[in-house]
This record gives C-alpha cells, sequence and structure tokens, in this order.
C-alpha cells in the first residue's frame, strides 16, 4: 500500500473513502467530526441515527461507514479513538485497533483509496508521537487486498512534522 502524507483538510480530500474521528454516540462533536458533518451535510447525520438504532453506540477501536454525502469521498468511515488515560497500554491498543478497523471495513467496500485524520491527537488528548507512530505501524502492517492507497492528513503543524519524519 502506498502511503502519502498531505496537510489539510481531510473534508477537501478526493478519496473512496475519509476516516471520522468520531465519539461513540456517533452524534457529533467538535474538531474534525464537526467538519466532516458540516461540509458533507445532513445525510451523514441520518445515517449515523439509523446505525445507533440499528446497532446502538459504537464502541472505541471500533468502525461504522455511512455515505460521504456531499463531500468529495464517497464514504465516511467514523471510528471511535480512545480518550488518553494511565491506562496507556489499552490506549495503544484501541487507536491501533481503529486504523485496522477502518481498513477492514474500507476492504469489505472494495475502497482503493482511504485518507485518515490523525485520530485522538486532538480533544482525545493522545500523545502525538506515540499516536502517528501506532498510526503508521497499523497501516503500514496491514495485508491489503483491494486498498492501493492510504492518506495520512495533518492539519496542525506539529503532527505535520511528525508524520514527514516517519514517512520520509
Ligand atoms: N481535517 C483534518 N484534521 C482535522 C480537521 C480537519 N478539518 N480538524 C481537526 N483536525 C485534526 C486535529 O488537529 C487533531 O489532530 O484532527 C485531529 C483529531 O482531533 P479531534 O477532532 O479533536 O478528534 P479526537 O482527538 O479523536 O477527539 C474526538 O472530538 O470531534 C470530537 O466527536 C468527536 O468527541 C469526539 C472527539
Amino acid at each position: 500500500m502506498k502511503i502519502e502524507l498531505i496537510k489539510g483538510d481531510i473534508t477537501k480530500i478526493e478519496a473512496d473513502a475519509i476516516v471520522n474521528a468520531a465519539n461513540s454516540s456517533l452524534l457529533g462533536g467538535g474538531g474534525v467530526d464537526v467538519a466532516i458533518h458540516r461540509a458533507g451535510g445532513v445525510e451523514i447525520l441520518e445515517e449515523c441515527k439509523e446505525i445507533r438504532n440499528r446497532q446502538g453506540k459504537c464502541k472505541t477501536g471500533e468502525a461504522v461507514v455511512t455515505t460521504g454525502g456531499n463531500l468529495p469521498s464517497k464514504y465516511v468511515i467514523h471510528t471511535v479513538g480512545p480518550v488518553w488515560n494511565d491506562d496507556e497500554e489499552r490506549c495503544c491498543g484501541l487507536l491501533s485497533n481503529c486504523y485496522i478497523n477502518s481498513l477492514k471495513l474500507a476492504e469489505s467496500l472494495g475502497i482503493k483509496t482511504i485518507a485518515f485524520p490523525n485520530i485522538s491527537t486532538g480533544i482525545y488528548r493522545f500523545p502525538k508521537e506515540l499516536a502517528a507512530q501506532i498510526a503508521v505501524n497499523a497501516v503500514k502492517n496491514f495485508q491489503p487486498e483491494t486498498i492501493e492507497k492510504a492518506i495520512f492528513v495533518c492539519f496542525d503543524d506539529e503532527n505535520e512534522m511528525i508524520y514527514r519524519k516517519l514517512i520520509d
């Protein structure tokens, strides 16, 4: 799988799927979640509500998929990152699951390109360097069948610098 780094806003990315750093309610919050719902329109929230009604909340580390609505991407994969806390090992495992489960879901949809934000590194306060290592390792170790390219979309300068170092 090709790995790319883009600095910018994930809602502008043309990929088959973009990943949302959601919360377990799936009903929106702040950060990238709000940006995706704003740019993608109400159709995304409607599908999130249907998923909630069907299967309840989305657990940390798991992922669900909706339409991309008005976004340039066909799908949004919503995954729930861990809130950083004392149980570091558990947090790391859960963050890795976010990437792996998003990739698995993307494969089940036959997706070729997928774009990730820096899950958990905003409101959920996961240390950025550690989060980046987990993200890059999870993607590098994944054995893809359909996915050809994964894009890490960094919004802030610090994440961009960290990812640049890891990827180059
Ligand atoms: N495009 C790409 N990345 C973005 C964008 C954007 N438009 N806006 C913010 N980011 C980046 C932040 O800089 C951060 O590095 O996304 C990363 C994740 O930050 P958050 O959005 O705060 O997500 P997270 O830390 O996983 O916290 C999840 O925040 O948005 C709510 O509903 C969400 O409650 C959940 C919590």
